[in-house]
């Protein structure tokens, strides 16, 4: 089984997502279970505050070092080979060569921060920065919840066909899928491509490498 953590402010994020479809059936099927770990508990003083005004001035709040750091080491008692990555857009960028990455290791933690971000400190804790892209999202759970999901679709005996994965777009680096078409045949004037029709593997393979070809250009040039 593979062992993901997510440490955040609000593990509810996660009740939804995880609870549909693919990562719902890959988690009930013991694929992998996923814990999240409250950073709130790891507040200490009175007021159990996660956050505080950044040092020099500005606008917004930060996200405490110590209960950070405190709900870090949580995640390395519970899993001591754990990768733990810090969602922020200021770190390595997402894709599908990561996704394959992060499932051959035993277990992966990701850490979630909210407010204007982390303080810098927390850095030195954690094995690696991640971004999913080029935008500033309200808090690290939206990125880390499509990190799990690339994951999770990933792990052995999830998808129903072994195939399927390893098909995938990007599973060959830079490599975009072909175009696909299901029934009706035509739909608003709009038809399926002949050649999908005709029975004729060879040519239906030799059309679909070179459609991926050409939506692989494609897409490296709009990048
Ligand atoms: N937190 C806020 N924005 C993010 C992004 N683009 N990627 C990962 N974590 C984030």
């Amino acid at each position: 089984m593979f062992f993901a953590q997510v440490l955040t402010l609000f593990p509810e994020f996660f009740d939804s997502p995880l609870n549909c479809s693919i990562p719902k059936r890959a988690i009930a099927d013991g694929a992998v279970a996923v814990d999240c770990i409250q950073i709130r508990d790891f507040a200490t003083g009175k007021h159990k505050n996660v956050d505080d005004s950044p040092y020099g001035g500005g606008p917004g709040m930060l996200m405490k070092v110590e209960p950070v750091v405190a709900a870090i080491a949580e995640a390395r008692k519970r899993q001591p080979n754990t990768h733990v990555v810090m969602l922020t857009p200021t770190g390595n960028k997402f894709n599908q060569a990561k996704a394959l990455e992060y499932i051959d290791k035993e277990s992966i933690t990701l850490l979630c921060g909210r407010y204007e971000g982390f303080d810098e400190r927390v850095v030195d804790y954690v094995d690696e920065e991640l971004s999913l892209g080029d935008y500033v999202l309200s808090g690290g759970e939206p990125a880390a919840m499509c990190v799990l999901d690339a994951m999770i679709r990933l792990l052995p005996g999830v998808l129903g066909s072994p195939e399927s994965a390893v098909l995938d777009s990007f599973t060959e680096e830079g490599m975009v899928d072909w175009p696909h078409y299901t029934r009706p045949e035509v739909f608003d004037g709009k038809v399926v491509p002949p050649v999908l029709l005709s029975g004729d593997h060879a040519k239906i393979e030799a059309w679909r490498k070179e459609q991926a070809r050409l939506r692989s250009k494609k897409h490296k040039v709009s990048r």
